[in-house]
C-alpha cells in the first residue's frame, strides 16, 4: 500500500511538467508507473487476499466481525480489484496496443480541479471505464473511512503510553473473584493481592 500511495501522489498529485522538469521523460514515467505499479497491485491483492482468508478462518476473528467491516471489505476490496484491474487491463498489457492511457492528461487534472472545487466534468468523460469504475470505488471507499475500522490507520496511539494497564482476568469461578474499580490502581502481583485481601475474607 505505500507504493501504492506514493504512486497515487506521483501520478496525480505531480504535474506532467514537474515529472519532466527533473529529467523523467513520459516512456520513463509510463514505464515507473507501470511495472513497480503492477508489482505493488499484486502485492496488495495478495495482502487483501491474506487478511480476507484469516478474518473468515480464524473463528474468533470471524465473530468479531462487524456489519460495518463487511461492508468495508466489500468496498476495500472493490477499489484495490478496480484499480489493478485498470493496471493490468489498461497500461501493463496494453491491450489496444496504443502504449497505454496517459491518464496525466485527464483524470489528474480533474482531481486536482475537484479538490479546490472547480468541477471539470468533460476532462473525464472519454476516460476508459475501468478508471471510472475505480475513481467511483475509490471515492465511496473515501467517503466510508471515517466509520470503519479504517479510521485507525490515521489514529496516533499517543495514549497508549499513559493509559492504565490491561488486565486479563481468568474466567475460572475457583479464583479470587473480580474487585471492582481496579483499572487505575498500579499493578500488584497475584500473591500480593492474595495477602492484601485475606483479612477481609476472615470467617
Ligand atoms: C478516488 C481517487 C482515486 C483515483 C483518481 C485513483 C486513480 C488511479 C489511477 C490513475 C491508477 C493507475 C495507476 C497506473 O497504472 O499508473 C490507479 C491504480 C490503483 N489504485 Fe487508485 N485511485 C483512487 C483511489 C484509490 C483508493 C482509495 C485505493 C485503495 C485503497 C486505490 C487503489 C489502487 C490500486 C491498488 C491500483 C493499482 C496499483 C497501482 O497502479 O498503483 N485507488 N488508481
Amino acid at each position: 500500500m505505500v507504493f501504492v500511495i506514493i504512486g497515487h501522489l506521483m501520478g496525480l498529485a505531480f504535474p506532467k511538467s514537474w515529472t519532466r522538469a527533473v529529467g523523467i521523460d513520459d516512456h520513463a514515467y509510463h514505464l515507473i508507473a507501470t511495472i513497480p505499479g503492477s508489482i505493488a497491485a499484486l502485492a496488495v491483492l495478495l495482502g487483501f487476499a491474506g487478511l480476507l482468508y484469516r478474518r473468515l478462518k480464524n473463528r474468533s476473528v470471524f465473530l468479531s466481525t462487524s456489519a460495518s467491516d463487511k461492508v468495508m471489505y466489500i468496498l476495500l476490496g472493490a477499489a484495490l480489484i478496480s484499480g489493478s484491474f485498470a493496471t493490468f487491463t489498461l497500461q501493463l498489457f496494453d491491450l489496444a496496443g496504443t502504449g497505454g492511457y496517459d491518464y496525466r492528461e485527464t483524470i489528474s487534472p480533474w482531481l486536482r480541479q475537484l479538490l479546490i472545487f472547480n468541477i471539470e466534468p468533460e476532462l473525464m468523460a472519454n476516460a476508459p471505464w475501468q478508471f471510472k469504475v475505480h475513481v467511483i470505488a475509490g471515492f465511496t471507499l473515501i467517503a466510508v473511512w471515517p466509520f470503519t475500522r479504517l479510521v485507525h490507520a490515521f489514529s496516533a496511539p499517543v495514549g497508549y503510553t499513559t493509559r492504565p494497564y490491561v488486565l486479563y482476568r481468568s474466567r475460572d469461578e475457583r479464583t479470587t473473584p473480580m474487585r471492582s474499580n481496579t483499572a487505575w490502581e498500579p499493578i500488584r502481583s497475584h500473591r500480593e493481592q492474595l495477602e492484601g485481601e485475606t483479612p477481609s475474607h476472615g470467617a
